[in-house]
């Protein structure tokens, strides 16, 4: 049986859609969870947000037990989370890193990134869109 893609989500994403817009959009995470699973088909998606780092941890490490491919949004942990890190160093399924807007033109403080060092590729940028192109690579890898 194919193996489920899981998509983890941090800290602040439960707010999409009325968490300063102009940065993030408007589609809420409900959107964007209904998206990927339409475009996903018959592969089931494990769709998850927690504020805390420690179940983002225990999730990446759920994922990599069960799990075909990992979509990762791990907002500000992004930034400061060698948990993670180390969780996702250990994980021995595709990671891919995806955030709505592009960190890399954004704050200085969000100029360390904990996570692209230990994922397989990050998309960056493209809004919620950034999800969908993020499945489309799972499926191919996992496909
Ligand atoms: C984010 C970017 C992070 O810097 C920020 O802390 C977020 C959202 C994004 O999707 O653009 O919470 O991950």
């Amino acid at each position: 049986m194919v193996k489920p893609i899981y998509v983890l989500n941090g800290p602040n994403l439960n707010l999409l859609g009325t968490r300063e817009p102009d940065i993030y959009g408007r589609d809420t995470l409900d959107d964007i969870q209904a998206a990927l699973i339409k475009r996903a088909g018959d592969v089931s998606i494990e769709f998850r947000q927690t504020n805390s780092e420690g179940q983002l941890v225990d999730w990446v490490q759920e994922a990599s037990a069960k799990g075909g491919a990992l979509i990762l949004n791990a907002g500000a942990y992004t930034h400061t989370s060698i948990a993670l890190h180390d969780a996702l160093r250990a994980c021995v399924i595709p990671v891919i890193e995806v955030h709505l807007s592009n960190p890399a033109a954004r704050e200085a403080f969000r100029q360390t990134n904990y996570v692209a060092p230990a994922a397989k590729a990050s998309i960056a940028g493209f809004g919620a869109r950034g999800y969908q192109f993020a499945l489309d690579a799972a499926l191919d890898m996992t496909g």
